[in-house]
Parts: C-alpha cells; structure tokens; sequence
C-alpha cells in the first residue's frame, strides 16, 4: 500500500500520496471487514468507467459520496465541515451555505440589479420574481455585489445540461450587479424538482441502494463581493413534498422562503399579471485573515451569451 501511493518515495507530491494512500489503506480495510469478492471489486472498477463515460461523477458526489454510512452525501459533508470550521473562529449570522451541485454554467450576461432570465417559453411554468438586498454582518446593503442565480424548467431540466435540447445556454440563469441599495431581483418562472437521468450511472447505482434521485425544486446562488467571502446557496420551493427528502441533502430550514402571490406582473413584463415573488434575502460574512477561504476550485461549464 505504502508502495502503491509511493508513500516516502523520494518524488511526487507528499500530501497527494499520504492522501492516496489512507484512502487506499481505507479501501483495502473494506475488503478484508467485508471480504469483498473479486467479482464485486471488478463490478466497482467497471462502474467507475462508466461513470466517467456518462460524464456523471459529481452528480454522485452529491448524493452518495463519503458519508454513505451517516445517509449524507459528500458535498453536503464538506458543508457540514465548512460550518464547523466558521463556528470554530465565531463567524455566524450569514446566509448558510448549501452545495453548488454539477449544473452550474458561467459567463451568463451581468445586468445591473435586475434581470429577466426566462429566454424560452414554458408553458408549463408561471411566472416568478425573486429579489431580496446583499448585506454584510452588519445589516448595511453591499453595492457591487455580484448574485448569479440558476435553476431547472418546468420539466426539472437545466440549460445547457437539457437531455431535449429545448434551451438556450443561458436560459434560466443570471448574473446582476447590486447597487447602492444593495437590491438584486431576477424575472423568471417556477422551477421543478431535478431528477438524476433514470439510465444513468448515479441512477443505477442509488436504484441499488433502494434510494431515489429527486431533488426538491430550487434556485441556486453565487454571491460575491470585494472583502467579503463568496457564498454558495440555494433555496427551496416552500411547500414542495420533497423538501426533506432530497437525495442531495442541500435543504436547510433557513433556506425554504416564503411564496407569495402577487399580481402587477404585465406592468413588469412577464407573461401574466399574477405572479409568484419570493424575498431571499443575502448576508455575506467577512474573509477569514485576509482570505476567501470558501472558495471552491472544481471543473465547471462556460459558455458564452
Ligand atoms: C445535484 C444538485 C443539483 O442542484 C441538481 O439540480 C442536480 C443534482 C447534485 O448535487 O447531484
Ligand atoms: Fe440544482
């Protein structure tokens, strides 16, 4: 094992080979405790290709992962591990964070505080208005913040990642810039729940473990402003059966706002005077001695508008 991760080798990357090899040291514990059969170590190594071939690996991230054993997938542990660590050095009061999930796309266009984000007709969905202010800790608006926001159809299919081509890459997602009030508002219509594709390897392998693959419906968020740390979030559809019953853990009881209805919609140009609105407001939190210490390096999709 030692050998295998080249553990006191002499070359290679000291904290990526003593992370090789506790995880190889872990894995080969299993086998043994569970005398994993050959046969199965090749189903498992046979899964992974497939895996990649589906191009599905941090769709499972999010709803397996490391913390099988607790029923808590690996993004949602690695938030569980972010929250310690800010309660350890006394940083509280921002907008909990939540994972990103797989389906982020950058480079949607920046408008100034407001934008309509609905690009293509969907029958099936109503009109919605999300808006809330960007604060700091101390409650003052942040102008020049910068709120992105995406979210499914009303089929529960993201742009971009859309299986029937029924979306332009920028449907459904948005980037504004705040002002000096610090107001952010996005003109789109309601979401549906995200399922993980029926054939796909994340499907296969939660169908084993006798577990859907449904999210409840929701928007996600990227917050980021100058001297404050970038938050990661989403909120959820109130009244969604699924909102506690997630297969990617993302739901917290600070991030299901209020629906309300409204009507005035034609005077703002969407595509019926009655309306949903939902307020989500945005407080960032201070770096951490100077640094954004929750920013997340991981491959993700661009394109351009
Ligand atoms: C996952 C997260 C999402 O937000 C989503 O829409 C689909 C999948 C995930 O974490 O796997
Ligand atoms: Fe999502």
């Amino acid at each position: 094992m030692k050998a295998a991760a080249n553990l006191n080798g002499g070359s290679g990357d000291a904290r990526f080979q003593q992370i090789v090899h506790r995880l190889l040291g872990d894995l080969f514990k299993a086998i043994d405790d569970l005398d994993i059969t050959p046969d199965e170590v090749r189903a498992g190594v046979n899964y992974l290709n497939k895996l990649g071939q589906d191009g599905e690996a941090a769709l499972l991230a999010a709803g397996l992962g490391l913390g099988l054993g607790l029923g808590l997938g690996l993004e949602k542990y690695l938030d569980i591990r972010m929250d310690a660590a800010d309660k350890a050095v006394g940083l509280e009061g921002g907008t909990p964070r939540t994972i990103e999930g797989p389906l982020y796309v950058a480079g949607a266009p920046l408008r100034e505080s407001v934008s309509r984000i609905d690009l293509n007709a969907d029958a099936d969905a109503g009109p919605l208005v999300i808006h809330g202010t960007v604060t700091g800790l101390d409650g003052k608006p942040l102008a020049g913040a910068v709120v992105e926001c995406w979210h499914a159809n009303s089929k529960g299919f993201y742009s971009h990642f859309d299986p029937t081509g029924a979306q332009d890459d920028f449907n459904l997602r948005g980037a504004v810039r705040t002002g000096a009030d610090g107001k952010y508002e996005f003109r789109t219509l309601m979401p549906v729940g995200y399922g993980c594709p029926p054939q796909g390897s994340t499907q296969r392998l939660l169908d084993g473990l006798g577990r859907h693959g449904n999210r409840p419906a929701h928007v996600h968020f990227f917050v980021t402003s100058g001297d404050h740390r970038k938050l990661t979030t989403q909120f959820n559809i109130e009244g969604d059966p699924l909102i506690w019953d997630d297969f990617a853990y993302a739901t917290r009881e600070e991030l299901i706002p209020s629906v309300t209805e409204k009507t005035g919609g034609a005077a703002l140009g969407l595509k019926a005077d009655a309306y949903k609105d939902i307020e989500f407001n945005l407080t960032l939190t201070p770096l951490v001695q100077g640094k954004d210490n929750q920013i997340v390096h991981r491959p993700r999709a661009s394109a351009t508008a």
